[in-house]
């Protein structure tokens, strides 16, 4: 079995058109079936699989549909059609800070953030000096996470996630967000894991990233796949795109 295997897959977001003003209204609409929705089909009929240990990059202009199929792949949001199968544990980090509580203590944080990834208490109390020291939190650790600049926030994110070798590893627009001391530490930490046998999808707006460190790319548009391959090639076709007039707005 695949790494990670989509099958014509879907997803709708449905937002009501209009507001009732009040929940008799709303029922009222409801019961006459009268309640309108603007469907918005963010991916389309999709098929992708990747094999173990393959790093994905995921191209496309805003709101491609990128986020979206990450989200499937993460399991946050449920294809309004086709399958979605991830084989093995994922650690999806699809913006930096979600699942932090701001009033809790970097340290509170750790244990609320890694228990939420799947984590036991144990393993957690077992990596936590590791996780605060990637992080390089120092003394910070135990003071509120409102207290913190966002690099450090997104250094504890960036930590938490990866503090733990996961077979599949999920990235959004989350490399190069520290320093560049920071990145670095970033990419040779996803390097090991790579070697280690980790898939890895990746978005990001940096070619570069995308050509140097991973083995296929996956250009999508509209939330249709448009090309996958080789990523200098598939790169090539989408950066050419986007200086082309008719694929401008
Ligand atoms: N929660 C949401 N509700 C409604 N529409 C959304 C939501 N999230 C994203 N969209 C829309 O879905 C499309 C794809 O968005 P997204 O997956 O974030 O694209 P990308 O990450 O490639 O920029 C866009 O048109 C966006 O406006
Ligand atoms: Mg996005």
């Amino acid at each position: 079995m695949p790494a990670l295997r989509l099958d014509s897959v879907s997803l709708c977001y449905r937002l009501a058109r209009q507001r009732p003003p009040s929940l008799k209204e709303y029922a009222i609409h409801w019961v006459k079936g009268s309640l309108t929705y603007e469907q918005l089909w963010a991916v389309r009929d999709l098929s992708l699989t990747v094999t173990k240990g393959e790093s994905v990059g995921i191209v496309g202009r805003n709101g491609a549909g990128k986020s979206t199929l990450l989200k499937m792949v993460a399991g946050v949001l449920p294809p309004t059609r086709g399958r979605c199968a991830v084989r093995g544990s994922v650690a999806p980090i699809l913006a930096l800070g979600t699942g932090f509580d701001h009033e809790l203590t970097g340290r509170e944080n750790v244990y609320l953030n890694a228990l939420l990834l799947g984590r036991r208490r144990r393993e957690i109390d077992r990596s936590y000096d590791e996780i605060v020291d990637f992080a390089e939190l120092g003394a910070f650790i135990d003071s509120p996470l409102r207290t913190y600049s966002s690099g450090m926030v997104a250094r504890l994110g960036f930590a938490i996630a990866t503090g733990w070798r996961p077979d599949l590893l999920i990235l959004d627009e989350v490399m190069g967000v520290g320093d560049s001391a920071f990145t670095v530490k970033c990419e040779k930490r996803l390097e090991a894991y790579r070697a280690a046998g980790t898939t890895v999808l990746l978005v990001s707006h940096s070619a570069p990233a995308v050509e140097n460190g991973c083995t296929r790319c996956v250009w999508i548009d509209q939330g249709r796949l448009v090309a996958d391959g080789d990523p200098k090639e598939v790169l090539g076709a989408y950066l050419a795109s986007l200086g082309s007039p008719a694929a401008a707005g």
